[in-house]
């Protein structure tokens, strides 16, 4: 439990370039696992959720091994011949690979035990448990619908036509991927758009895909049995990482900050839309294309932060962000109002009380609700917190740790924050960037 105290820093400047998308990352894994033959994968986010599936996927069958240029190469066995793993599958803190792999097992003929760290074993798997069952999976999960869980799949599985009760990309996608391996037209609705790299990159391995509406919903159907194709995949940088350092330049004076190569596909740039509305300056440089996904590199100085009420329309698109967001928002002028966040208290904590609790702790005016926390800010001056002494806690949630780090750069007597050990799920090398970008 490596503890660590983030003091007042000097302005962020220079270029910096945080590493791959999570998301694109797990998904980039499984699907060369099922394509036959050899894919690579260029900007792999190597952090422990990550690796939690490539162990997995091997487990399943699939030979893959990291290149000494970082190219990751991955031979995949096909959507229908993945092998029963010996051992538990063990997930670690990662919610994303628990319930994409159910969905994608759900359609195999044999059992998996999947097991996970304490805050992933906490987790509601009933959203998924719930459609995979109706496709003929069968499960038993400990009390509540949590992990451990031994899931056995159905072969073949039925398919079916699913309407997402919560905005869930990890839903849609354990539904889709069960679909992969199950004759006909798995479909599902989406009231609300969530991240869809699953149907982008699925459609990029050669997948029958089709997006399409119904009754002003968005459709997604996939034609099983599919076969996926090899492809080389390159990952572009991971909007989520890049908030913390997005919100660290807004709120430290001096800062002038390029992160390159953000990925800033429109499901997750929530983040930049509510920061903007906040006064914040960030301007995209150098739009492109990297593997059918927008990016850009992102400007972004020093701003003099005004409180605003934040859209709960945009909560899927930044959904992982609101943490950061708190931060910003503790530092602005005036009062930030969030709401439509149920969401946040069953990610890796519940994001709302930790960061009321977290925020508090540290100097900020906080007010928690069911659905959000109400924010006055300090109007940019540093936050007054308790003596260092005192430790936020961060419940194994690598979001938290790293938004109150933030905090500390913007902060009187700086932040403790308990445990950085958490970062390494999904941002390895966040100590050096911010360390490096301080300088
Ligand atoms: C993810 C979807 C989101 C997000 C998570 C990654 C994904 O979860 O919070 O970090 O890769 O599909 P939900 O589906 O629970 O919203």
């Amino acid at each position: 439990m490596p503890a660590h105290t983030f003091h007042t820093s000097g302005p962020l400047t220079g270029t910096i370039r945080v590493p791959g998308d999570k998301s694109i990352s797990h998904r980039a894994l499984m699907f060369a696992s099922l394509a036959v033959g050899e894919s690579t994968i260029d900007g792999l986010l190597e952090g422990e959720d990550v690796l939690a599936t490539a162990s997995a996927m091997r487990q399943l069958g699939a030979g893959i091994e990291r290149g000494d240029s970082g190219t990751w190469r991955v031979h995949g066995v096909g959507a229908g011949s993945l092998l029963e793993p010996r051992q538990a599958l063990n997930m670690g803190n990662s919610g994303t690979s628990t319930r994409l792999l159910m969905g994608l097992l759900a359609s195999q003929g044999f059992s998996a035990t999947f097991t996970g760290d304490a805050s992933l074993s906490g987790r509601p798997m009933n959203r998924v448990i719930e459609p995979l069952s109706q496709m003929g999976a069968n499960f038993e999960a400990s009390s509540g619908g949590t992990l451990p869980l031994t899931l056995r799949g159905a072969l073949p599985a039925t398919p079916i036509t699913y309407r997402l009760p919560v905005a869930s990309a990890q839903v849609k996608s354990a539904v889709l991927l069960a679909g992969l391996n199950t004759p006909g037209i798995t479909s599902v609705i989406e009231p609300i758009a969530t991240r869809d790299h699953t149907e982008r990159m699925l459609a990029g391995f050669g997948a029958h895909i089709e997006i399409g509406k119904q009754d002003g919903e968005r459709l997604i159907s996939i034609h099983g049995e599919a076969d996926l194709t090899p492809q080389c995949v390159v990952v572009p940088g991971d909007p989520s990482s890049a908030a913390f350092f997005i919100v660290a330049a807004l709120i430290v004076p001096g800062s002038d900050i390029i992160i390159e190569n953000v990925g800033m596909n429109t499901t997750r740039a929530g983040i930049v839309h509510a920061l903007r509305q906040m006064g914040g300056s960030i301007d995209e440089l150098n739009p492109r294309d990297v593997g059918g996904e927008s990016v850009a590199d992102l400007q972004v100085r020093h701003s003099a932060l005004t409180g605003a009420d934040i859209d709960p329309a945009l909560a899927p698109s930044m959904i992982d962000e609101f943490p950061a967001l708190f931060v910003a928002a503790s530092l602005a002028q005036g009062t930030t109002r969030t709401s439509g966040l149920e969401e946040l208290r069953v990610k890796e904590s519940d994001r709302l009380s930790v960061m009321a609790e977290a925020l508090t702790l540290a100097g900020a005016r906080v007010e928690e609700h069911d659905d959000g926390l109400t924010i006055h800010g300090t109007g940019g001056d540093p936050l007054t917190g308790t003596p260092e002494s005192t430790s936020v806690e961060t419940n194994l949630d690598h979001r938290i740790a790293m938004s109150m780090a933030v905090a500390g750069l913007a902060s009187r007597s700086g932040v403790r924050v308990d445990d950085t050990a958490p970062i390494a799920t999904s941002f390895p090398t966040f100590m050096d960037l911010l360390a490096g970008a301080t300088q």
